[in-house]
């Protein structure tokens, strides 16, 4: 017997509601072979609620998406609303209120997947990101001094925690360790210049990983050196811990050797109990692709897997995690059959995409 899921659903902006349907479709195909049971409601947060209401969420809403047992986003970004409002207002508020604090972002090359690396395949490109999320840059601490005026000051400060620090690198080891014969950590960050945060970090990474995590190998990276293995030997790494603004812009490079955005996936996790996490595809709401079904849900299809294994973890219920394995797994069957993973080159509609996801499983 398992408990019903509770999920929200947010299919959000452009092509964030195709993708998503895509999604739920192979939720609704995978649930009856693992005896998954889940109840979902949908809401509509997102560009178009934004400009008809001039609200983007409350908190009494974020504190109700919070008694989901997860949160599903298609994506968010509107043409007709300025960059940065939907993004601060929805997203950002959502990870930092729901306290979200682990990113997770596997790169992994699907089999047929076109890798822009040279003689790169499948068993090269197979590592996870786990960046911080509710800290470092992100934090909005800052501000202007003589505004608009020749002598003006901005300041935008990296704000690193001992206690933001220690839990997400605890996350990390033991992700690691459920890896089992992937037992390299890296850290990734920039201890030649940010003599602070990095200092900080990198002290707690070698004080929990030598006293907890003895059995995990602690290795270390600069940012730069790091956007310059990706590319030159991703098969070198198989855990990454990060912390905010750096685990952003790796990703995305990430991305890119996995195929590209239409690929991605990524999860914003609470791991405490009771914790609410968010799942989503990397790509944005691509207002130009709207509705001509030419868009890729393969990222949108892993993000529903990963909700699946997070969950099954989380609440022990190993009927989800094996929900979840089967979606990966089905994601590999249908990959070799599409042409490219760029919108409107797959050889397939977005619709069939979903279709033959369904019918692998
Ligand atoms: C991501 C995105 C967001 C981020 C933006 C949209 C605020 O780039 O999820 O990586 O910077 O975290
Ligand atoms: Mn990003």
């Amino acid at each position: 017997m398992t408990d019903t899921l509770k999920l929200a659903v947010i299919p959000g902006d452009g092509t964030g509601p195709e993708v998503t349907t895509e999604a739920l479709k192979v939720l609704e195909a995978v649930a009856p072979l693992e005896n998954v049971r889940y109840d979902r409601v949908d809401f509509d947060y997102g560009g178009d609620r934004y400009l008809a209401t001039g609200e983007i969420i409350t908190e009494a809403q974020i504190d109700e998406l919070g008694q989901f047992d997860a949160i599903y986003l298609g994506a968010i970004g509107h043409p007709d609303v300025t960059p940065g409002v939907l993004e601060k207002g929805l997203l950002l508020t959502v990870r930092f209120q729901l306290d979200q604090y682990i990113n997770f972002r596997p790169v992994r090359l699907y089999p047929g997947v076109d890798c822009p690396l040279k003689d790169k395949g499948p068993e090269h490109i197979r590592f996870d990101v786990v960046r911080e999320n509710t800290e470092d840059l992100y934090c909005g601490a800052g501000g202007f001094l003589r505004k608009n005026t020749p002598q003006e000051v901005a300041t935008q400060e990296m704000i690193a925690t001992r206690y933001g620090a220690d839990r997400c690198l605890r996350w990390a080891f033991n992700h690691c360790i459920s890896r089992q014969d992937r037992l390299r950590l890296t850290l990734v960050h920039k201890t030649n210049v940010l003599t602070y945060a990095a200092d900080l970090w990198e002290r707690a990474f070698h004080e929990i990983g030598e006293a907890e995590f003895p059995q995990v190998n602690r290795d270390y990276n600069h940012i730069d050196a790091a956007c310059m293995w990706f590319v030159k030997n991703p098969e070198y790494y198989d855990t990454i811990v990060v912390p905010n603004m750096f685990g952003d812009i790796i990703t995305d490079i990430g991305a890119m050797i996995q195929g590209g955005l239409g690929v991605a996936a990524g999860g914003n996790i609470n791991p405490e109990p009771g914790g609410c996490s968010m799942f989503e595809c990397m790509g944005g709401s691509a207002p130009k692709y709207t509705g001509q079904s030419v868009i890729n849900p393969i990222a949108a299809i892993a993000a529903m897997g990963m909700l699946l294994r997070v969950l099954g973890d989380q609440k022990d219920q190993p009927n989800l995690v094996r929900a979840g394995t089967r979606v990966d797994a089905a994601i590999g069957r249908t990959t070799p059959k599409m042409k490219s993973m760029s919108a409107g080159r797959m050889g397939y509609t977005t619709t069939e995409v979903g279709d033959l996801v369904a019918e692998a499983l």
